[in-house]
């Protein structure tokens, strides 16, 4: 896979109208059915806020857009830790037709059958259970970093980051807060995409991403698309060396 590609903004609302951008190009760049791979943590709201706001939900073809997500907690839909509640109440739920509304499934018996459940129901989306890198699932999938290299619920070390049959697996027990059992979607699963969208932003994520900068081995760099992958950051995220002078 190409390597990813540093886009820099000046700080994190910057940062969020670039995103923005780049989601409304791959929503324009496709006439038909398009699928969208949302994230959780903080770093997503921003874009999220401005996705439901007047000025950019009249651009989005609500009708032909399906979103997905990436990883979820363990957790009711109630709870302010679901990442894909958190998704809905901040612009999904206004806007986007209940049945293009993809959530992992909490309310199943365990993380592995949540894990099963959503594995169907992308290949049925998908209308096939083995991936064709001519006809990408998604056209877009955001990403984020936490603190020790993860993506998604794929932490360094833990065997799910080598899974390469399952579409989806459920993760027992996180590396990093909110310590919930995850579920999450697989690198060949996330990697089918024409655009992969990290969003990194604020000087808490300095540390990892001088350590993704050097080359560590980290999940969220081995995250990448068999299309294109983009880190974008902003500029208090940035390491030192590749700072320059404030
Ligand atoms: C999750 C996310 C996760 C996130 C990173 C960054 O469920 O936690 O999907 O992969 O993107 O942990 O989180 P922040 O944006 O909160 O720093």
């Amino acid at each position: 896979a190409k390597q990813p590609k540093l886009i820099v903004e000046a700080d994190a609302e910057a940062l969020a109208l670039a995103a923005a951008e780049r989601v409304m190009a791959r929503i324009a760049a496709n006439p038909g059915r398009i699928a969208i791979c949302l994230t959780g943590g903080s770093s997503p709201k921003k874009l999220y806020q401005l996705l439901g706001s007047e000025a950019w939900r009249g651009g989005i073809p609500w009708d032909r857009v399906h979103w997905f997500i990436g990883d979820e907690r363990f957790v009711p839909e109630s709870d302010p830790l679901n990442n894909m509640a958190v998704a809905r109440a901040t612009f999904l739920d206004r806007h986007a037709p209940a049945g293009h509304i993809h959530p992992i499934p909490t309310t199943a018996e365990n993380p592995d059958t949540a894990a099963e459940d959503y594995a169907r129901e992308l290949q049925a989306f998908y209308a096939g259970d083995q991936l064709d890198p001519a006809r990408p699932l998604f056209d877009l999938v955001l990403m984020g970093t936490g603190p020790d290299g993860h993506t998604a619920s794929l932490f360094p070390g833990y065997p799910e980051i080598e899974e390469t049959r399952r579409w989806v697996v459920g993760v027992p027990k996180a590396n990093v807060a909110p310590f919930v059992p995850r579920v999450s979607l697989t690198l060949p699963v996330l990697a089918s995409c024409r655009e992969m969208l990290f969003e990194i932003a604020g000087p808490d994520k300095r540390p990892i991403l001088t350590r993704l900068c050097n080359g560590e081995n980290l999940p969220a760099l081995r995250a990448r698309s068999n299309g294109e992958t983009v880190w974008l950051a902003d500029r208090a995220a940035l390491p030192e060396d590749i700072r320059g002078p404030r």
